[in-house]
């Protein structure tokens, strides 16, 4: 009966891809794929290409190109910063929706699904939360009311309109903490415990009944020994398929990806994996923050190409292996980068010592680099019997 099931499920999903996958030919005019955007050829596979808006980048009058490409090359769309709590609420019960309306607005204008982020993290607070904790003036009672609060305003405003949230970001930790055996960290757990996970998936539910609800975190692209102790991955499936046994309505798990080319990584085979063992769980899956960083040496900063191509193709190496991850399961649902320029990119400013840099896929003229031609080559010639259209989840109640 199972085998059945399975075996119509196939035929029709190889019949969906033969529609999907129809080249719309004309004597006159040979399709060419390779002039089509990432954001056309993704939407042949049901998959939706993604990237991180930065806000500045997106209303500054003399950066056209960054909004030509992110309306053409893109089907999905994360706030970068606008709807972190910091920026929401910046003063105690006053939310600034400007920016994330803003955002959202274009968004919507662009035809993308938005990725909400984020809604419970222990970054970008607002100061007022963090002193207010600090100085005892807020108690643990409040700060879970505050907590359900900000869950409940911010998933109710964008009802309807948030395809994925990333309802709790980052809460797990890693080997290189103290202590090295994972946990869960940061703010959150440190004040309310690990229940408010729970709480928070459960909150989001109730305010929003169609948003795909997702747990997000970096460095669990791949298992690893399989202990939770210090296999974060394993800690994270094993988080996920507890919430599950207790009725929690978490939808998805979204993998960052911020990798570098400075490190051994990981191949496609591990990732597609991982993935298949979440979606066996019976969720869903994404990438959420791709981006593949490196070294800026001298040499690099010197433009020698020597040092540069390495890196390029090292870059290009690691989009290739998590799109083909990705492509291969139809649990995944979408594959963001976290920003798609070198231009507006996170990297530089955070990473200084040694300097680090190079982690997107265009270059800071808007050239596409040699990682934007594997993820172009990775959706043209995907197809089945090993990737098939993406299979969505109905919101969990
Ligand atoms: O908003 C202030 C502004 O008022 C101030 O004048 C300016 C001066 O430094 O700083 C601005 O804040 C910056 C903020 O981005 C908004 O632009 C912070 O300095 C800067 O540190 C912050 O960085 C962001 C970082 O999260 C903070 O944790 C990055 O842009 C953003 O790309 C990054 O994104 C995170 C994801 O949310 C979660 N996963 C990891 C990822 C990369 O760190």
């Amino acid at each position: 009966m199972m085998l059945r099931r399975w075996i119509a499920t196939g035929v029709v999903a190889v019949a969906t891809v033969g529609v999907l996958n129809a080249v719309p030919a004309a004597a006159d005019r040979p399709y060419d794929p390779a002039a089509q955007t990432l954001r056309t050829l993704g939407l042949r596979h049901g998959l939706y290409i993604g990237t991180a808006v930065d806000m500045a980048a997106l209303n500054d009058p003399a950066d056209p190109r960054y909004r030509e490409i992110l309306r053409t090359e893109f089907s999905s769309a994360t706030a970068e910063n606008v709807m972190k709590w910091e920026a929401l609420e910046p003063n105690r019960g006053s939310y600034d929706w400007g920016p994330a309306d803003q955002f959202v607005a274009a968004a919507q204008r662009n035809g993308q699904r938005i990725r909400g982020h984020v809604l419970v993290w222990h970054n970008q607070l607002p100061g007022w939360l963090t002193t207010g904790v600090e100085d005892g003036s807020i108690g643990t009672a409040e700060l879970r009311e505050i907590l359900r609060r900000h869950v409940t305003t911010v998933v109710k405003r964008y009802r309807g309109k948030i395809w994925q949230w990333d309802v709790v970001n980052e809460a797990v930790s890693d080997p290189w903490d103290t202590p090295s055996t994972l946990h869960y960290k940061g703010f959150w757990a440190r004040h309310l415990g690990p229940g408010y996970i729970a709480d928070a998936f459960r909150w989001a539910r109730a305010a929003d009944p169609t948003a795909l609800l997702f747990y997000n975190d970096y460095n669990i692209e791949a298992f690893g020994s399989g202990d939770p102790a210090d296999d974060k991955t394993q800690f994270v499936y094993d988080m996920a398929k507890g919430l599950l046994a207790q009725g929690v309505p978490i939808d998805g798990v979204g993998s960052q990806g911020h990798l570098g080319t400075q490190y051994g990584n990981v191949d496609t085979l591990q990732v597609a994996d991982a993935l298949r063992r979440f979606a066996r769980l019976g969720l869903a899956t994404a990438f959420t923050e791709v981006d593949v960083r490196s070294r800026m040496t001298d040499g690099v900063q010197a433009g020698d190409p020597e040092e540069i191509n390495p890196r390029l193709q090292a870059s290009a190496a690691n989009f290739h292996v998590l799109l083909q991850a990705c492509l291969a399961e139809p649990r995944c649902l979408s594959f963001t980068v976290w920003g798609f320029t070198d231009r507006h990119s996170w990297v530089p400013g955070w990473f200084d010592d040694p300097p680090e840099g190079l982690a997107t896929i265009y270059d800071e003229d808007y050239q596409p680099k040699r990682a934007y031609q594997v993820m172009k080559a990775d959706l043209i010639y995907a197809g089945p019997p090993y990737v098939l259209p993406r299979v969505a989840p109905k919101p969990r109640r």
